[in-house]
């Protein structure tokens, strides 16, 4: 593993992008400050300062893509919720990939792919987790309820540590997680959601779709019951 630090950098997605080339694989690129952090859906992901964790993965699996890839968020996420759990916290997953501790998210996951042609240049894959913000800061945040890892166990979280916990994690059981897909972390993805069997709405691309969350399938995808049909979702947000 290599690792890029940058003290300041518009986002560590885009960073990764524009130097592809020259990345090798499974390089982590992180900074202090992002100035135009990068979320899903064509969201932005607000720096809430120097201490909280910003942070891309380059990872080169192969020259084709593989649906495995799709679920590398997922595997992410799980990563995150067990290290999370060593400082004594319940997190919990939102399909299909935000963490979040009491209902209030912590962190956020985006994985970009480079295609040129038909060959994969290269995934993406970037975190940004809240480890010590201001309760103040969090106010930026209206559109959902946020919360940050000092504030949860009232103290300052060591962000090197925090980082260095979180790729040896990473890359522990990433050749794995890459033969064996979403089978994997199946069992630790479910059971770590707080959707299944409830009533949810999902924001899709093009609009809404509401139904009884019956299961995440064997792809990673949420199937949704509405009057006896059954909908199976593989992008979207839970409202
Ligand atoms: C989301 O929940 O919408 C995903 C947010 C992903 C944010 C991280 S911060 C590091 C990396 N660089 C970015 O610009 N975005 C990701």
């Amino acid at each position: 593993m290599k690792t890029v630090y940058l003290e300041e950098v518009d986002s560590t997605n885009l960073y990764a992008k524009r130097n592809l080339k020259n990345l090798s694989d499974k390089t982590v690129i992180h900074a202090d400050v992002q100035t135009n952090g990068r979320g899903r859906l064509q969201r932005s992901w607000v720096d809430l300062g120097k201490g909280n964790l910003f942070l891309s993965f380059v990872l080169k699996p192969s020259e084709n893509f593989n649906d495995k890839y799709s679920n590398l968020t997922q595997y992410l996420s799980v990563v995150l919720c067990k290290i999370l759990e060593e400082y004594g916290l319940t997190p919990q997953i939102k399909w299909p990939n935000d963490v979040l501790i009491n209902g209030k998210k912590i962190a956020g996951i985006l994985c970009e792919t480079v295609v040129q042609g038909n060959s994969l240049r290269g995934l993406i894959l970037g975190i940004g987790v809240n480890l010590n913000a201001e309760p103040k800061s969090l106010e930026k945040i209206t559109d959902k309820e946020v919360c940050s890892l000092n504030l949860e166990i009232n103290r300052q979280v060591d962000k090197n540590g925090f980082m260095k916990k979180l790729t040896s994690a990473f890359f522990e059981n990433y050749e794995t997680f890459l033969s064996q897909g979403f089978d994997f972390i199946k069992n630790d993805y479910i059971s770590r959601t707080n959707f299944l069997e409830k009533e949810i709405c999902v924001q899709i691309l093009n609009g809404q779709k509401c139904g009884l969350a019956k299961e995440i399938n064997d792809k990673g995808e949420l199937v949704l019951l509405e009057n006896d049909k059954s909908y199976v979702l593989t992008i979207g947000d839970i409202l």
